[in-house]
């Protein structure tokens, strides 16, 4: 067969690691996939801001919609709920495989796209939608799909983590450490998603739609932010051996689950407790394999792209041998349990 043709819509922090990498690694991608990768076009809100070295300004379109009809792949890393969730619809009725890096519109509305990706016999990926470069969407969606997860316990807020490790550490105070937050580049443009747990709360939703086989949307999890927390709470937390983290939980309770993100205490000698600075982690407990941990980087154009990259390599491979990936519109409707239910 031909190239497998990819269409990348965002040029920004991790379009811009995407379009490098399927430029730079086309000769190695191409050996993993069977055929090469041909990169037809980025699409973006405006061509004549400048993008660096890495993406061809040909390559530029503002047409998104013509650009999506034009590819077997779609990688979707423009963020946000619309106009993404429109054009993935689009690609998906199409039959063209995507790869999504938005946690918010899968944390929104995951269950409509995991639907119509059923529906139209096509994949849908979402690595990088969780912890960034840490793979723990496959190891929950696939590796553990004949076991039965219990819990579900992660540090998936990098600007978060990172802020409470410079107040427990080097005494910052909380403004302070974000804005330090956001020049490193993982906090979102507006960091309210990050220090509210908005972003915790999304990714939570997903992760717990995957590990119970059910649907839970971002509006059902309990979410509270860090912003109540100060150095005082920080320092006190550290004199009885423990450590505060914003924590995404989801576990099931009775014949239901319950997820929820706050900020919690953890003994020092918890795993999830030697997480530091923008680093994430998910603690997984299932009942045939035990406990396990996942830590990585989590937010970052660079980290994030590896993500994505892989899912591009098994969707085009999925191309290039009529293969598919898993389905994820069977479900068990498992009710979502109010926190103060549990
Ligand atoms: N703002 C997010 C974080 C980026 O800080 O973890 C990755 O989703």
């Amino acid at each position: 067969r031909g190239p497998v043709r990819v269409a990348v819509l965002g040029c920004g922090v991790v379009g811009t690691e995407v379009v490098r990498l399927l430029v730079q690694q086309a000769e190695d991608l191409a050996a993993r996939v069977g055929a090469p990768l041909e990169l037809v076009g980025v699409a973006v809100r405006d061509t004549s801001t400048p993008r660096g070295a890495a993406v061809d300004p040909e390559l530029l379109t503002t047409d998104a919609e013509g650009l999506v009809d034009r590819a077997d792949v779609v990688v979707e890393v423009m963020g946000g709920v619309e106009p993404a969730r429109a054009l993935i619809l689009r690609a998906i009725e199409r039959g063209a495989a995507v790869v999504t890096a938005n946690k918010e519109l899968l944390g929104k509305d995951g269950p409509t796209l995991y639907a119509a990706a059923d529906a139209a016999g096509t994949d849908l990926y979402f690595e990088a939608a969780v912890a960034g470069a840490i793979p723990i969407v496959r190891p929950v969606r696939e590796s553990l799909a004949g076991d039965r997860i219990t819990r579900v316990l992660g540090i998936v807020n990098g600007t978060t983590n990172y802020v409470l490790d410079q107040m427990a550490t080097s005494g910052q105070g909380l403004q302070e450490a974000v804005r330090q937050a956001q020049e490193l580049g993982f906090a979102e443009a507006d960091p309210t998603a990050d220090v509210e747990g908005y972003d915790a709360a999304a990714k939570a939703a997903i992760l717990a739609s995957l590990a119970f086989h059910t649907r839970v949307s971002a509006a059902d999890v309990h979410r509270e932010g860090i912003m109540n927390l100060t150095a005082d709470d920080v320092a006190r937390a550290a004199t009885t051996g423990h450590v505060l983290k914003l924590l995404a939980i989801a576990e099931r309770s009775g014949d239901g689950v319950v997820v929820r993100v706050h900020p919690a205490l953890l003994p020092q000698w918890h795993p999830l407790a030697s997480v530091r600075g923008s680093f994430n982690a998910v603690f997984v407990e299932a009942e045939a394999a035990g406990e396990l941990m996942f830590y990585g980087r989590g937010a970052g154009g660079t980290p994030t792209a590896s993500a994505v990259l892989g899912d591009v390599v098994t969707v085009a491979r999925n191309k290039v041998i009529g293969g598919k990936g898993p389905i994820e519109s069977r479900y068990a409707e498992l009710p979502v349990r109010g926190v103060a239910e549990a």
